[in-house]
C-alpha cells in the first residue's frame, strides 16, 4: 500500500515530484494525485489544498481511492508560542481546531460527538519524522507539540496574541492539519505532520510568508521527505 505525501504548497509538491522518476497523474475529487516511487517506496503525492474542508476531502480521497497506509503532511505555519521563530521546524504531536466553537452545547474547541478537542498524530510515524528532520536539517531548531488549525490566515498581532492567551500550549497555527488528523482518526490511518515556520502570525505575516515560501519552504520539505523515506 502506498504512503501519501501531502504538500500544502505547489512549490513543495514540485520539489517532491522532482525526486519521483516515474510519477503518473490520476485525477480524483477534482484533484491531481501523483502516483509513483520515491527512494523505491510506493507513494502518492498530492496538494492538500487550502483550508480544513479541502484538506479533509484530499485525505479522504487518499484513503478511499488510493488505499494509502499512512499520510505524511508537510507545509508551513505561523509561529505562535514564544520562541517558535521563522525557520524553526514544528513536528506535531497533536492538532486542534482553534475556530471550533459549539459552546455552550459542547465545550469550546471540542469536536462535537468525538468527546475530544485534540487529535493525536501517530507516535511511531512521528518518531520517524522527528529523526528525518534531524537528518535533513541538522542545524534547525525543532519543536514538538500541539498545532492549531483554522480557516483563517492569522495575520494580525492582535489575533495572534488572543490565540496565544486562549491556547498557551499551541506552538504554531495553520489551516489544514487538524482536518487531516480527524479524517485519519476516523479511518484508523497513521498520520504525521511537519511545518516549517514561515511567519509569526502577526502584522508582518503576509510579507514574511510570501518570501519564505519562495526561498526556503520547498527545499526544507523535500529534504525532510527524502530523509523520511530513506530512513
Ligand atoms: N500558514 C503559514 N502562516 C500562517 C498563518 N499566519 N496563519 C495561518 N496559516 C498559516
Amino acid at each position: 500500500m502506498p504512503i501519501a505525501i501531502v504538500s500544502a504548497m505547489h512549490e513543495e509538491l514540485a520539489a517532491v515530484l522532482a525526486f519521483m522518476p516515474d510519477e503518473h497523474r490520476q485525477v480524483a475529487a477534482g484533484r491531481a494525485f501523483w502516483r509513483g516511487h520515491l527512494h523505491g517506496k510506493d507513494v502518492v503525492a498530492v496538494l492538500s489544498r487550502i483550508g480544513k474542508v479541502a484538506a479533509a476531502t484530499t485525505a479522504t480521497a487518499l484513503i478511499e481511492r488510493f488505499q494509502v497506509d499512512s499520510i505524511l503532511f508537510t507545509g508551513v505555519a505561523g509561529g505562535l508560542a514564544a520562541g517558535v521563530g521563522v525557520g524553526d521546524v514544528v513536528v506535531a504531536d497533536s492538532f486542534l481546531q482553534h475556530d471550533m466553537d459549539a459552546s455552550p452545547i459542547f465545550p469550546r474547541y471540542e469536536v462535537p460527538l468525538y468527546g475530544a478537542s485534540r487529535f493525536a498524530t501517530d507516535a511511531a510515524l512521528t518518531a520517524r519524522l522527528l529523526a528525518a528532520v534531524g537528518t535533513a536539517l541538522p542545524s534547525a531548531r525543532v519543536h514538538h507539540g500541539l498545532v492549531a488549525s483554522g480557516d483563517r490566515f492569522v495575520s494580525t498581532t492582535a489575533e495572534s496574541r488572543a490565540l496565544q492567551q486562549a491556547l498557551p500550549e499551541v506552538l504554531a497555527v495553520e489551516m489544514e492539519g487538524a482536518a487531516i488528523a480527524q479524517v485519519c482518526r476516523d479511518y484508523g490511518v497513521p498520520f504525521a505532520a511537519v511545518r516549517t515556520i514561515s511567519d509569526r502570525a502577526d502584522d508582518a505575516a503576509h510579507g514574511d510568508f510570501l518570501q519564505f515560501v519562495q526561498d526556503i519552504a520547498s527545499r526544507h520539505s523535500a529534504a525532510i521527505v527524502e530523509a523520511f523515506l530513506r530512513g
